[in-house]
């Protein structure tokens, strides 16, 4: 199976969402699933903002652009191309002040592409082309907005992921939130890590059901956390 596997934190080598994906990527090889990684640095390689330029190509019908719109279109459409080419997404990040990453909505303003990653039915209906996809959200929160905490009602992150890939027809995405972190005590900290690589472990043993198997032995992927 290929995965993209995208990273938003700004942070390298400190980075708990960073350090869970790898933990994951590491577990599904453990489970001796066979997979290849498109991976994808959000904050290295960031896509452009909209542009009034893109605003206009995007909705123009592909058979009417001109080739200067064609050019402006160009990097969305390889960042498309990538999406659709894998069979599963992982993609890792922190919660910034309440929601996602500039960098991921940047990401997600670039391959929420009509006529490419979701299509207009003729009964008016939107078909979104990720419908295949297996897809897995881990982020990593400084405090806890897990139900009956006071933040809960603070999550923009969550609905903002749902609603935006839902769209592009992902209708039941796994969600692994690692919190409270940066703004817990050491021990809460702790533990929260060690419930987000439990969940995980058992989300890798899901995704290797009906998998295809490797046939080379589980080597070690991933380094420590940080943070
Ligand atoms: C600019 C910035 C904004 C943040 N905003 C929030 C926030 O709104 N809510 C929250 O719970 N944590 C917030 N945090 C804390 C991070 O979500 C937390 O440290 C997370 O573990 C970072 O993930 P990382 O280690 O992968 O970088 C913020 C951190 C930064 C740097």
């Amino acid at each position: 199976m290929k995965i993209m596997h995208v990273d938003a934190s700004a942070k390298r080598e400190r980075s708990n969402s960073r350090a869970l994906a790898r933990y994951f990527l590491e577990r599904l090889h453990e489970q001796r699933v066979e997979f290849e990684v498109d991976y994808l640095d959000v904050t290295v390689d960031t896509p452009p903002h909209v542009t009034e330029a893109f605003a206009i190509a995007t909705y123009t019908a592909a058979h009417e652009r001109t080739a200067a719109m064609q050019a402006t279109l160009a990097l969305s459409d390889a960042l498309c191309a990538r999406l659709l080419a894998a069979d599963a997404l992982v993609f890792a990040m922190p919660m910034y002040n309440w929601s996602m990453p500039s960098a991921f909505k940047a990401f997600i303003d670039s391959v929420t592409r009509t006529g490419v990653t979701y299509l207009n039915a003729e009964d008016g209906s939107i078909v979104g082309q990720l419908g295949r996809h297996k897809v897995l959200f881990i982020t990593s929160r400084g405090a806890d907005l897990r139900a009956g905490s006071p933040y809960e009602s603070m999550d923009a992150l969550t609905p903002a992921l749902k609603a935006a890939f839902g769209f592009l027809g992902v209708a039941a995405p796994t969600f692994v939130d690692a919190q409270p972190l940066q703004f817990a005590n050491p021990e809460a900290r702790a533990a929260a890590l060690e419930r987000a690589r439990g969940e995980l472990a058992a989300v890798a043993a899901r995704w290797a059901e009906g998998a295809p198997a490797a046939n080379h032995e589980a080597e070690a992927l991933c380094p420590a956390d940080a943070e």
